[in-house]
């Protein structure tokens, strides 16, 4: 797919595929809505939710990613698991990689760089260890943040297993209107048998379809306010 480069209103870049005439992010700020779908309504969320279960800190967390991307949401999640000191397994899918050239464009390690008060060298080097990290291998990008990318068409979900059960989802898709075979029966039976109990699963799509299918298949489902420019998202827990 060819990518444009974008700036969305926070001042974070997005990528553009005129083919789908679709933005990888919300145009209304990239890093805002990455932040609050898949950081504040899951991580944080299942991090709190399950201190509130256990009484314990937790240690480790596997995540699944539907959609690398252009790694946002894998840098935000890694600069957590330094943060919070969480050692983080994140397996991200994606069909269409983006070119190095476009990765190197983005300007997150900037932008990051300034909110977190960390080395804008260092979040630039984590980024494009993110994207330049070999595809189909567990590869250590820090101590605490290890990465698994494989190259798989998830509209086809048998082709992917997993030894782990993942206890965040961030489902990144793009739009069901674009990709509606991202969106089906099958893809979520398969997320949901993926699942750990005690999951949480994000996304950005509120449509009421999804969330029938998604609670048939076994979460129980909550509608939030979204970022910016977005009514609601939606979230999923496995309770059992
Ligand atoms: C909305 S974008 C979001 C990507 C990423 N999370 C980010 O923040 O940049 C959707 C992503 O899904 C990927 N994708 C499209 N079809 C796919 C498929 N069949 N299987 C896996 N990934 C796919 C796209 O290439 C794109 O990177």
């Amino acid at each position: 797919m060819l990518h444009q480069i974008k700036t969305t209103d926070d001042g974070s870049h997005t990528l553009f595929v005129p083919e789908l005439n679709e933005h990888y992010h919300s145009v209304n700020g990239a890093i805002q809505e990455s932040h609050h779908i898949f950081i504040n309504a899951g991580l944080e969320y299942y991090l709190n939710n399950s201190y509130k279960n256990n009484l314990q800190p937790v240690q480790t967390i596997n995540i699944l990613e539907i959609g690398f991307g252009t790694g946002l949401n894998a840098l935000l999640t890694l600069i957590e698991s330094e943060m919070r000191s969480i050692n983080v397994f994140y397996n991200s899918l994606e069909l269409y990689p983006v070119t190095i050239e476009n990765a190197k464009q983005l300007n997150y390690p900037t932008l990051l760089s300034k909110n977190h008060l960390q080395q804008k060298e260092n979040i630039t080097d984590l980024f494009l260890r993110l994207h330049n990290s070999e595809w189909e291998k567990h590869i250590d990008i820090t101590p605490k943040f290890t990465l698994l990318k494989q190259q798989i068409d998830f509209s086809n979900p048998v082709q992917f297993n997993s030894s782990k059960l993942f206890n965040i989802v961030y489902f990144d898709a793009f739009a069901p209107e674009k990709q509606p075979e991202m969106w089906t029966i099958d893809v979520f039976n398969k997320i949901f048998s993926l699942c750990d109990t005690g999951a949480v699963f994000t996304t950005y799509c509120a449509k009421g379809v999804v969330r029938r299918i998604l609670q048939n298949e076994g979460f129980r489902m909550e509608r939030l306010p979204g970022p910016p420019g977005k009514r609601e998202i939606l979230r999923g827990l496995k309770c059992q």
